[in-house]
């Protein structure tokens, strides 16, 4: 049963952050103090990532945090799905298995690129102590002339940090470690594709005589986006055992003869996905039941296959919001109360 309890991680990440956050603010000035105390109290880490957590406490809340961004953004890219990334946050565990599907490789993906993401920009915030901004270039000149300047994401940072702390999960060194690592890798990727440079012209009331610019961060739903794209054409692998002393690798599953192994930044997963209509729990599926849907949407979120053709119940229910709201000097403010009869559609 160890195997249920790993792919559960980086939701119990989540659940330690908690405890963990309370236990920062408390013992701030004694980080380093208390570091051995403070790391042997975050659950669920294995030893490696413990031995970090000694290391940099200070990196610690944003590793976490890297965590919880990158499942919110999961959420909001599959909310209108049948599986809608639903598996942190109902605190019990039973349910969160997933199988080496899409899904896996997109949870792992986008946990792995939050956890980049974040260490680099409290990094450039000036969150911990073991880095800053990526000085490399500054003071140099790009070939058009504008100048390395202000304060550049320090990626490499960001990157190398996530790979100690997410790959340090992986432990078994079976088929489905090799698909974790590979995906924490691709979204750790992706953080890095999407930087871009901001540039801040000087000179006489804004004539671009002197420009300096330096890489920066885009919003995170960027990469959550990209992600997507990259989660629809995932490619099915399986594990290649050579006969030489080479350790086994992925190839992808799909090819006649050569074996190919499967382009770095893409997604890898290893069985097909459950449709995610009944609840399943071995294939981490909740099943679609009392799921909201939109009668007359004809995507994903329409009641047709959201509801996997089941059916769906209508409630009715009055809405009401304050409208026509006027300030009166001085200093009150008047509403009245609109209201509209709708319905709701939840499937059966
Ligand atoms: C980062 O530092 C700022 C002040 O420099 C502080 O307000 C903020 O809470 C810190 N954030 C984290 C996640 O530690
Ligand atoms: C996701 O789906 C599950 C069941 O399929 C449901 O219980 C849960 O409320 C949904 N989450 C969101 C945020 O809609
Ligand atoms: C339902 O879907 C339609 C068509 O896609 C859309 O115009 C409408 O805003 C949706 N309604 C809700 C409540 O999301």
């Amino acid at each position: 049963m160890t195997r249920v309890y790993r792919y559960v991680v980086p939701y119990v990440i989540i659940l330690a952050t908690i405890n963990f956050h309370t236990h920062i603010r408390a013992v701030s000035s004694v980080v380093a103090l208390g570091a051995n105390l403070l790391c042997s109290r975050v659950p669920s880490l294995t030893p490696r990532q413990r031995r970090i957590c000694t290391r940099a406490p200070d990196a610690m809340v944003a590793l976490s945090e890297g965590s919880s961004t990158g499942l919110r953004e999961c959420r909001h890219q599959f909310r209108h799905q049948r599986w809608n990334c639903s598996l942190a946050g109902s605190g019990t565990f039973s349910h969160v298995v997933l199988v080496g599907s899409r899904e896996a490789a997109y949870v792992y993906a986008v946990t792995s690129a939050g956890v980049a993401y974040s260490v680099t920009a409290a990094c450039a915030r000036g969150n911990i102590s073991t880095c800053g901004c990526d000085d490399r270039k500054r003071g140099r000149y790009s070939a058009s002339g504008w100048k390395w300047g202000g304060c550049s994401a320090d990626i490499n940072y960001g990157i190398k940090l996530a790979r100690k702390f997410m790959d340090a999960r992986e432990v078994e060194g079976d088929a489905r470690a090799l698909m974790n690592l590979h995906n924490n890798n691709a979204g750790r990727r992706a953080v890095r594709s999407t930087l871009s440079t901001e540039c801040k012209c000087h000179g006489v009331s804004g004539s671009c005589t002197m420009k300096t610019c330096w890489k920066t961060l885009p919003p995170f739903t960027n990469i959550g986006k990209l992600l997507l794209q990259k989660y629809k054409k995932a490619k099915p692998v399986i594990v290649h055992k050579s006969r030489r002393r080479s350790p086994p690798y992925l190839k992808l599953r799909r090819t006649k003869r050569r074996v190919r192994r499967p382009g770095k930044s893409h997604l890898v997963y290893l069985q097909k996905s459950p449709n995610y209509c009944e609840m399943n729990p071995s294939t981490g599926s909740l099943g679609t039941v009392a799921r909201r849907c939109n009668r007359t949407s004809r995507g994903a979120d329409g009641c047709d296959l959201l509801c996997c053709g089941r059916g769906y119940n209508t409630q009715q229910y009055t809405r009401k919001w304050q409208c026509n709201c006027k300030f009166y000097w001085c200093c009150y403010v008047q509403c009245h109360t609109c209201q509209e009869d709708t319905e709701e559609y939840t499937c059966k």
